[in-house]
């Protein structure tokens, strides 16, 4: 069974694409004479559905059958069931692929890569992944200390992507910064600036390290940051974060070309 069958029942509810970053990404891909994007791991499609109302046509593959299940239709979309690392499309299907938040939950990500480029011929390739480096400078894992090791397990270093991703693609890589929003629409790093956010299960459960904690460690951090709101300590410590309109929590675009 895929991950996201088992935890991505409600993804469509909380995880809606947010137009900062999909305005990211057709600046990338502005750059590029594609038409015909694939969307590798598109879980419900919010980014797929987002480029196929901006007029690309969209091959989005996904192997969780509940997360294609919640995906709203759009006629220049065709949803695949496949994984990364065997996709089921000829060579050059696509111009330019994305992969948005779903490169760190491959098996093989570097067989991925060699089926991405397989897939877009020279074309453009757009990761949007974490910096692990920059997980326990995060409020956030002072109340779930186990972040730290989750996301350092997970998430592949950017100096080491950017690595793989120009000796597979063979172009010059760049990584390009994503500052978050305040109010960020998708959920995966929409409370560090508004902390209650996270003591909504629903939120929570929307984001995959949640998963991969122990439920007691979960259950006293949710404990720890109520009380802190309640007497003003998370104020105290972070508050100076709710007057920001963005910040840099550690996402990162890395296109190669
Ligand atoms: C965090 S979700 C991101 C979904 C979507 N890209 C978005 O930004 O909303 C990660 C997705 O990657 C998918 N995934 C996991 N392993 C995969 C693999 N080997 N090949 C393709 N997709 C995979 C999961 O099923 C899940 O839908």
């Amino acid at each position: 069974m895929a991950l996201y069958d088992k935890i991505g029942k409600n993804y469509g509810k909380t995880r809606k694409s947010d137009s900062r970053i999909a305005r990211k990404l057709l600046d990338l891909l502005e750059s590029t004479q594609a038409s015909k994007i694939v969307d590798i791991g598109a879980g419900t499609g919010s980014y797929a559905f987002f480029l196929a109302e901006y007029g690309y046509e969209v091959i989005a593959v996904e192997p969780s059958e509940t997360m294609r299940n919640q995906a709203l239709s759009h006629p220049a979309i065709k949803w695949i069931d496949g994984y990364a690392e065997n996709l089921p499309l000829c060579d050059r299907a696509a111009e330019a692929a994305i992969i948005m938040l779903a490169l760190h939950h491959f098996q093989d990500y570097q067989q991925a890569l060699r089926e991405v480029c397989r897939v877009v011929g020279n074309g453009k390739i757009i990761v949007f992944t974490y910096d692990p480096a920059m997980i326990s400078g995060f409020w956030l894992t002072k109340y779930f200390p186990s972040l730290i090791e989750d996301v350092e397990s997970t998430f592949i270093s950017i100096s080491k992507l950017s690595n793989e991703i120009q000796s597979v693609t063979e172009n010059s890589v760049n990584v390009i910064p994503f500052r978050v929003p305040h109010n960020l629409s998708d959920s995966f790093a929409v409370g560090w600036a508004r902390p209650e956010l996270y003591l909504d299960i629903n939120i929570r459960n929307g984001i995959s390290s949640f998963a991969s904690i122990d439920i007691n460690e979960v259950e006293q951090g949710v404990l720890r940051l109520q009380a802190d709101l309640q007497t003003g300590k998370w104020d105290n410590e972070y508050g100076y974060l709710r007057k920001q309109k963005q910040y840099d929590v550690g996402y990162r675009f890395i296109q190669s070309k």
